[in-house]
């Protein structure tokens, strides 16, 4: 059978930023930047996507394209079997990071429902918690529409790369840049948001955590969906002549512009209404209600909003989920139909206890180490795993393939072979992106 591919190098670039932009910068890195002191976290935060996160990314473009395979055979071809159990702990991964996603992919969803139903009208910060809260802890509610995210990003993937993902990328990931902007802009005209502005750029490392270096770390890798073979399976379905180098510094730079448009969007507006910036993962439910209830027409733009970021999580979702589904028709030989049926069903049993377990649900009593179902996922995931595999992605193609083979793939038909920037990045990836992962992930665990 052929194997699938994006059409074009610019569908390669949304569908790889639609797995890029998604809860990880509307939901998580607001608040994440909110609770580590702002500038000097972002600070932080730019640093690893450029020591880390591009080189890693590029890594995974690399793996995927040359083997055109899943990631656990791709390691496979490339560095023989021992090397596949690099790929086995992506789908791992992959599906951690699924639990928990798609219970908080689950709230958005809700949320746009609320939106439409005019629930939020008139919201009070007090009304704006309350309805969060009820809507976390109602164990029907969050279990229904985490499956019916679930069932979305399911019926995307059975269509395929061209029919599903690159389809519903092309047409989701423009429409959500303008609305983006359009927060910002009624954000940065609210009184007081200077304030706001000063606390998300001003650079204060006094208020860095000493853990803030490793959430940093892990925000990039999860924000720029690296370290689980996500990027591997989608450069293995890339274009023969995308210039590997050129898209992953788009993606990168394009991610972090939507991030801080995000913050950008929330931060004024937490100042304006005297709210905690370091409110933690509420801010972006509570918050942004808040806001659409200060504008003209702000029910039917809350509701866009909302949906858009369904959208983004959904985007993000595709990625995740198409790990799997590539391992299990690759591997065990299942129709791509099933395969997403199987991973599909594997996320709600697991993702459902995730979203239980939240704070004030019915399983929020059951602890893992300390950690609630959700935070042991999350944890596993995001601050062990992702970690762990950007170390091995790198190092293995840092020390374990021929340089010249690298440059040929990353730069295939390109006039950049002898440019600076690449013979600095594959410095880079060798000397300092696995050892400086290492250093950080090692240092925090003990
Ligand atoms: N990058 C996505 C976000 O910011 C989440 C995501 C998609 C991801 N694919 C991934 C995270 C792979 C880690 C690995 O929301």
């Amino acid at each position: 059978m052929k194997r699938e591919k994006f059409s074009s190098s610019f569908s390669v670039f949304l569908a790889t930023l639609g797995s890029a932009i998604g809860l990880g910068n509307i939901w998580r890195f607001p608040y994440i930047t909110g609770m580590n002191g702002g500038g000097a976290f972002l600070f932080v935060y730019l640093i690893c996507v450029l020591l880390v996160g591009i080189p890693v990314m590029i890594s995974e473009f690399f793996i995927g394209r040359k083997t055109r395979l899943n990631p656990v055979l791709a390691f496979e071809k490339l560095g023989g079997r021992k090397w596949s159990v690099v790929g086995y702990m992506g789908i791992i991964a992959s599906l951690l990071i699924m639990f928990f996603y798609s219970a908080v992919a689950g709230w958005v969803y809700s949320y746009t429902f609320k939106s439409l139903m005019g629930k939020f009208n008139g919201v009070t910060l007090e009304t704006s918690k309350e309805i969060f809260i009820n809507t976390i802890t109602n164990p029907k509610g969050v279990i229904l529409w985490q499956i019916i995210a679930l069932l979305v990003v399911a019926f995307v993937l059975a269509m395929g790369v061209k029919g599903g993902i690159e389809r519903a990328t092309k047409i989701l990931m423009p429409i959500l840049f303008i609305l983006i902007l359009i927060c910002d802009i009624r954000a940065l005209t609210l009184e007081n948001s200077f304030e706001g502005i000063k606390f998300l750029f001003a650079v204060d490392f006094s208020k860095l955590k000493s853990s803030s270096i490793l959430t940093a770390l892990g925000l990039s890798f999860f924000k720029l969906s690296l370290g689980v073979g996500a990027m591997i399976t989608y450069a293995s379905y890339f274009t023969d002549d995308d210039n590997l180098m050129l898209t992953s510094l788009n993606v990168a730079l394009s991610d972090t512009l939507i991030s801080l448009l995000a913050g950008i969007a929330i931060f004024p507006t937490v100042f304006a209404f005297n709210m905690e910036p370091s409110y933690g993962p509420g801010l972006l439910f509570i918050t942004l209600p808040l806001i659409f209830s200060k504008l003209p027409f702000g029910n039917v733009l809350l509701f866009m909003f909302f949906l858009l970021t369904s959208i983004a999580a959904t985007t993000a979702m595709l990625s995740l989920v198409e790990v799997s589904v590539a391992y299990f028709m690759e591997v065990k030989k299942i129709d791509r139909r099933k395969s997403v049926f199987i991973v599909t069903c594997i996320i709600a049993l697991f993702g459902s206890l995730a979203a239980l377990s939240v704070e004030g649900n019915v399983l929020s009593n059951v602890k893992i180490l300390g950690k609630s179902i959700f935070d042991t996922f999350d944890y596993l995931s995001s601050n062990i795993l992702l970690p762990l595999g950007g170390i091995l992605i790198s190092a293995f193609v840092g020390y374990f393939i021929r340089w010249e083979e690298v440059v040929l793939e990353i730069v295939k038909n390109h006039e950049y072979r002898n440019s600076v920037y690449l013979r600095v990045l594959l410095y880079v990836l060798k000397y300092i992106t696995p050892i400086l992962i290492l250093v950080i992930f090692i240092k925090e665990l003990f």
